[in-house]
């Protein structure tokens, strides 16, 4: 009998096409509304394979419950959202998303900079709401970009890429990372610093840090302190690196002075929360990787990872 394969959103089955030659494959048909939990468990107590949203929890009781199991393919390069050592000891392969979607996620992320220091959602809306009543020398005035000091928590892949960014845009590049990266200090001229030093001496504080234990609110009340009055904190990682109430009190107190964010602690996050109503953060569906061609490509590296491992294979990008 052919392996049988749960996909928990609608994706493009062209691109799934190295599963629908090897497998029975069943896909939740939404887009924008999740499979139920009840749903998955259901789905993946038989299945020999699950292609995974970020948004789907893969913890032990899900795994503990799924007999044949062999892998789970996250449309993502983070898998916070998995219960990865418990999936190791059970024998099941996690794989990721990596490298295809650096430049995709690197472009939002300083999309999302250029967008919140220069005011641009504020201001778009402020025309299409017909209150644009006359050119004004500071209507609208944000701050600028460019010669501005940037600083990069997590100097991975997309850290790098969005460095590079910054070149062009000849700011001068501050970065923490665990480890030293020689690379980006040659290439792109980029300072390590303590987290600390980062904070106080930059005007864009970037989060592209994974969520771990170590991260996790690392973003706090004592972080937004040591922040410039005039900063901008962007994040683009995951919302639980930061304390929420610790951020909207930073931007309600002028501690710092916006905030562009893409993920949160809860997502879908509701437009009635406190932090959505500020004039001062520019908040975005979590759209990091979603250019089509890169969801696409995403898409087709889950499906080849399943059909690797379903054909005995190694996966192309693994969880280590
Ligand atoms: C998106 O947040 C991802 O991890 O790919
Ligand atoms: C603005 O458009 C200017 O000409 O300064």
């Amino acid at each position: 009998t052919k392996p049988y394969i749960f996909v928990t959103r609608k994706c493009s089955e062209q691109q799934l096409k190295p599963l629908y030659e090897i497998a029975d494959v069943e896909m939740w048909p939404e887009e924008e509304t999740p499979c139920p939990r009840e749903l998955l468990l259901k789905k993946a107590a038989r299945a020999d394979a699950l292609l995974t949203m970020l948004s789907d929890v893969i913890d032990k009781e899900l795994i503990e419950n799924a007999k044949n199991l062999k892998v789970v393919a996250n449309l993502a390069v983070g898998y916070d959202n998995i219960d990865v050592s418990f999936a190791k000891s059970k024998g099941v392969i996690v794989c990721n998303t990596p490298d295809i979607l650096t430049d995709t996620t690197a472009d939002l992320t300083f999309g999302l900079l250029l967008a919140t220091a220069r005011r641009m959602t504020e201001a778009a809306e402020y025309v299409k709401e017909n209150k644009w009543k006359s050119w004004g020398p500071l209507l609208l005035a944000g701050q600028d970009v460019h010669h501005k000091t940037i600083g990069i928590v997590g100097m991975g892949k997309i850290g790098q890429a969005v460095a590079k960014r910054a070149t062009g845009f000849n700011m001068n590049i501050l970065y923490h990372n665990r480890r030293r990266n020689i690379e980006v200090e040659k290439d792109l001229g980029a300072q390590h610093v303590s987290f600390d030093e980062l904070l106080a001496s930059s005007d864009y504080v970037v989060c592209l840090t994974p969520l771990t234990d170590e991260t996790r609110e690392r973003f706090n009340k004592d972080a937004f302190k040591k922040m410039k009055k005039t900063a901008i904190f962007i994040n683009a990682s995951r919302g639980a690196v930061v304390n929420e109430a610790d951020l909207y009190k930073a931007l309600i107190s002028g501690e710092i002075s916006g905030a562009g964010l893409d993920v949160f602690l809860h997502e879908p996050i509701a437009s009635d929360h406190p932090l959505i109503q500020l004039k001062n953060v520019v908040a975005l569906p979590h759209i990091g990787s979603a250019s089509s061609e890169t969801r696409h490509a995403m898409m087709k590296l889950c499906a080849d990872n399943i059909a690797n491992v379903l054909n005995g294979n190694e996966p192309k990008t693994i969880v280590k």
